[in-house]
């Protein structure tokens, strides 16, 4: 039996991308490879918001390449957000000319007729400019407890600094209907876990009304699960997508608000369309109706102009909303982003050197309040197990590990917190 490896880069919708190129691969008769190296098919479904996630696909096609000197019937695919990148493909073809197949994000569906190509011994490169429409292909789905599930594709916010509205084409939502059946056959077949993916689920459907309808729907569904979402974008979040989260314990009290920056001169630039006071007033409108809702961040350093003062209104707001998790980027220019054109770029130094004051800050924040939690009793979705520690997420996405026993995956458990570990919750089954 001929076999494939998958190497993912990137965001979970990427993740999710994969599990599709599985299921068109097994539906192939292929099965999946513990490695590149004993791979007949190696696909590398990849990622652009950085330059750093460049680099890194850019590092393995080095080791790739010298797999398919050594095997040359081996078929090297790359695609997903880099090869859509303009440009990107043609360097691609000229400085890797061993892969056989390029293609984009909007033609992953098209993965089996490539093969067949490649096989053939035809070379493959097709980038689509246009988004295709929404088409379904067979998902394999590694097991675990959470599944995920596309809710809509693309982005029309365009953030100056973000690449991502040009590789991955405007905003589309897939069929109210479809992802109620979806979910329903996920939760019937024994998922516990639920996350419906977007880069702006707030605006599915055309906006708040549908996304908190589609929330309701997904509750209605017997058993225990938890319906989780990502990602939300503060200017869109609307009170009645917060209310339908707090009317139904299977949606989890948990929210994903990138806020990007603290400063309002350096969010205009962003084109980010809220203010911090607005942001700050949508978080304290989200904790009046989920007191206990857990928020997490994505926090970028270095945007262009970036003074010391703007950063610092970074680290005000951190510390005024107290997140659970937050995630930290150093700008990375993007060609093609208005960001990449504007003046007074920062110098790496100076990038480096408020990520790490940033970091260190949201380290301590995460102490303080993981000392808090001792004494709390938190209902826990066992996701691994392992020489007897359990590990798991509550519904308001604090990671906790607990004394556990093999059978207890998959199962939600009642444990209460003895221990705050560096930012890490440790307790044990009430
Ligand atoms: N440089 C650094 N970080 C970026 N992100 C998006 N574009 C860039 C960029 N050019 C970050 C944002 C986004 C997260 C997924 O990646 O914070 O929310
Ligand atoms: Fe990028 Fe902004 Fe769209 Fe998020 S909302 S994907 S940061 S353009």
């Amino acid at each position: 039996m001929k076999k494939f490896f998958i190497n993912t880069y990137g965001c979970q919708m990427n993740v999710h991308e994969s599990e599709k190129l599985a299921g068109i691969l097994y539906q192939r008769g292929y099965i999946q490879a513990k490695s590149n190296d004993d791979a007949d098919v190696i696909l590398l479904n990849t990622c652009c918001i950085r330059e750093t996630a460049e680099t890194r696909v850019l590092g393995n096609l080095g080791i790739i390449k010298k797999i398919k000197e050594k095997r040359p019937e081996v078929i090297v695919g790359i695609c997903g957000c880099m090869p859509q990148k303009p440009g990107t493909a043609e360097m691609l073809k000229k400085r890797c000319p061993f892969i056989d197949i390029i293609f984009g994000t909007h033609n992953m569906y098209c993965l089996n007729e490539y093969l067949d190509k490649a096989e053939a011994h035809h070379k493959v490169v097709e980038i689509w400019d246009k988004e295709g429409d929404i088409e379904t292909a067979p998902v394999h789905r590694d097991g675990g407890v959470n599944a995920w599930v596309n809710i809509m594709y693309g982005c029309d916010n365009f953030c100056s600094y973000c690449i991502v509205p040009y590789v991955r084409g405007r905003e589309r939502s897939r069929d109210f209907n479809e992802i109620v059946s979806e979910v329903r056959s996920l939760i019937e077949s024994g998922y516990k876990e639920v996350t419906l993916l977007g880069q702006n689920v707030n605006s599915y459907g055309g906006g708040s009304p549908q996304f908190a309808k589609l929330l309701r729907a997904l509750s209605e569904f017997d058993g225990e699960y938890r319906i989780k979402f990502m990602t939300s974008h503060p200017k869109d979040l609307t009170e009645d997508v917060v209310m339908a989260m707090a009317s139904s314990d299977k949606i989890a009290n948990y929210i994903h608000l990138p806020v990007q920056a603290g400063s309002d001169r350096i969010l205009k630039l962003m084109n980010r369309k809220y203010t911090s006071r607005e942001y700050l007033d949508k978080i304290k409108m989200i904790r009046s109706y989920i007191p206990d809702v857990g928020i997490s961040s994505d926090l970028m350093v270095g945007f262009p102009t970036e003074t010391e003062e703007d950063y610092l209104c970074s680290e005000n707001l951190i510390k005024e909303v107290k997140y659970n998790n937050l995630y930290t980027f150093i700008y990375s220019r993007r060609s093609g982003t208005v960001a990449d054109k504007m003046d007074d770029q920062i110098d790496l130094k100076t990038k480096t050197e408020r990520i790490e004051r940033l970091i260190k800050l949201q380290f301590e924040i995460g102490n303080e309040l993981a000392r808090s939690y001792i004494g709390n009793t938190y209902r826990v979705l066992c996701d691994t197990v392992e020489n007897g520690i359990g590990y798991g997420k509550s519904s308001c996405d604090k990671s906790i590990s607990f004394k556990a026993e093999e059978n207890h995956k998959g199962k939600f458990i009642n444990v209460k917190i003895t221990e705050a570990k560096n930012n890490k919750l440790i307790g044990e089954i009430d």
